[in-house]
């Protein structure tokens, strides 16, 4: 297993091409199921998540082809030879989870493994099986699989209980394949599910109330293949907004959509970073004192549950406390005894962190695990006196693309290294 050994304290200057949003990717992947013929998409990133679903997908019987370096990808889903989703790769990545939606959606029938849960604790899809059970769909569980019979599918009104971005994915990819009007309420807003709506419309399915809470969807059986472009990873801006939030100098996001980070942006400028939207993306300085900022995160266009991790790096380094309260994931706080020990003070209460700053972060041997807290360690080696080990990195792999490279060419003294 590689870890990264970083040497902080070094400012970062320079431009980082953001990549393609994992959370976009991933979505657009497993609608190209729906549509008999060649799917193509371009800034595809190169993440281990993205490797994943190419896997998966394959299986059903797609002809995955990933250009990495043109960051473009093929998927012919011309024939479907398998209707399953086995548990050995569902259980790597959740979002697997969608092969049961696009199944669904082009076979009428589909069997996937129930995915597991994640570092920080259990992450149901109870509002996935509900919102099928809508349409008509009949759910068994056997042996942890998903086993679903779409025979009598049809239309309907269907109110989610959170707008869970997984579930509105699962069923949209449904609803794009039914004749008849579904109408989706409370659904998920995030740039990542809008990107699937404007896909599933070019292919060929009508929906209406694109980027609100309610949307109206007429499908079809003759979805078409489309070419579809991946918009760009707005978490992987605003890790990298907030990495130079912690070590000084002044950055440039290339691609980034500010619209997509208008909240991390409000949140930072309050912190006393200079962020200012340039016509090739986000420019970010910070050349005086951090501020703490209190943070509660909340689904689109809140405070993304996402930065969450790498917002309490940032306020360690504040003058003054704060408090991060995550509503969305409340046990998604693993990273916070790992940044205890390079010295941030830290007292956790249910789902609120409070974070005394300013710290003097120092150096230590520390253990990723899961793919934001990984970042936040990162963060916080960054801006630490003396050397920090990080472990366990295959987690950043699935959602950085080349991050210590991107890091180096800003100034960042970081290596990755084989572990014995
Ligand atoms: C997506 O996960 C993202 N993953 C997550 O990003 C992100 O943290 C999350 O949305 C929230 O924004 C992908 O897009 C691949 P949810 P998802 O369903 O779809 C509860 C990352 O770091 N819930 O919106 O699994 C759930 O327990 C990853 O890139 C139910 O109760 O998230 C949670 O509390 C981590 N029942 C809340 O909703 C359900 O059926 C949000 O979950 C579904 C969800």
């Amino acid at each position: 297993m590689d870890k990264l050994i970083i040497q902080g304290g070094h400012e970062l200057y320079g431009n980082i091409q953001v990549a393609g949003a994992k959370n976009a990717a991933l979505p657009l992947m497993a609608a190209a199921v729906l549509a008999p013929g060649k799917t193509t998409l371009s800034n595809v990133p190169r993440l281990v998540d993205v490797g994943t679903m190419g896997r998966v997908l394959a299986n059903l019987g797609l002809e995955v082809e990933h250009d990495r370096d043109a960051g473009t990808m093929s998927l012919d889903a011309a024939n479907l030879t398998s209707d399953t989703a086995p548990y050995e790769l569902v259980k790597t990545m959740r979002a697997s989870f969608y092969a049961l939606g696009a199944l669904i959606g082009r076979l009428r029938k589909g069997k996937v493994s129930l995915p597991g849960g994640c570092a920080w604790g259990p992450r149901p899809v109870d509002i996935h099986m509900k919102g099928f059970e809508a349409m008509g769909v009949s759910i068994d569980l056997d042996e942890g699989y998903v086993v679903a019979d779409a025979a009598n599918i049809h239309g309907t009104n269907f109110v989610l209980s959170f707008p869970s971005v997984g579930a509105t994915v699962n069923l949209l990819l449904v609803a794009a394949t039914i004749p008849e009007e579904t109408v989706l309420d409370n659904v998920a807003r995030e740039p990542e599910v809008t990107a699937l709506v404007r896909m599933l419309q070019q292919m060929g399915a009508t929906i209406e109330g694109t980027g609100t809470s309610t949307l109206r969807i007429v499908g079809t059986r003759d979805l078409k293949p489309v070419q579809q472009a991946v918009i760009p990873d707005r978490i992987e801006a605003g890790t990298y907004l907030a990495a130079v939030g912690m070590t000084g100098g002044e950055i440039v996001l290339k691609g980034a959509e500010p619209e997509h980070l208008t909240m991390v942006i409000a949140k930072s400028v309050e912190a006393g970073l200079h962020v200012t939207v340039t016509v090739d993306g986000i420019r970010v300085k910070r050349n005086g004192e951090l501020r703490p900022v209190d943070v509660e995160t909340a689904v689109y266009p809140g405070f993304a549950t996402d930065m969450q991790a790498q917002w309490i790096a940032l306020m360690s380094m504040a003058n003054g406390a704060s408090f991060v309260t995550d509503t969305i994931y409340p046990d998604r706080f693993t990273h916070v005894a790992e940044l205890m020990r390079l010295g941030a003070k830290v007292t956790m209460k249910e789902n609120v962190a409070k974070v005394q700053g300013p710290s003097k972060l120092k150096g230590a041997p520390v253990m990723s695990t899961d793919l934001r807290a990984s970042a936040c360690l990162v963060l916080a080696g960054l801006a630490a006196e003396g050397e920090t080990h990080i472990s366990r990195i295959y987690h950043l792999d699935r959602g950085y693309e080349k991050l210590e490279d991107k890091l180096r060419a800003l100034g960042a003294i970081i290596d990755r290294v084989g572990e014995r």
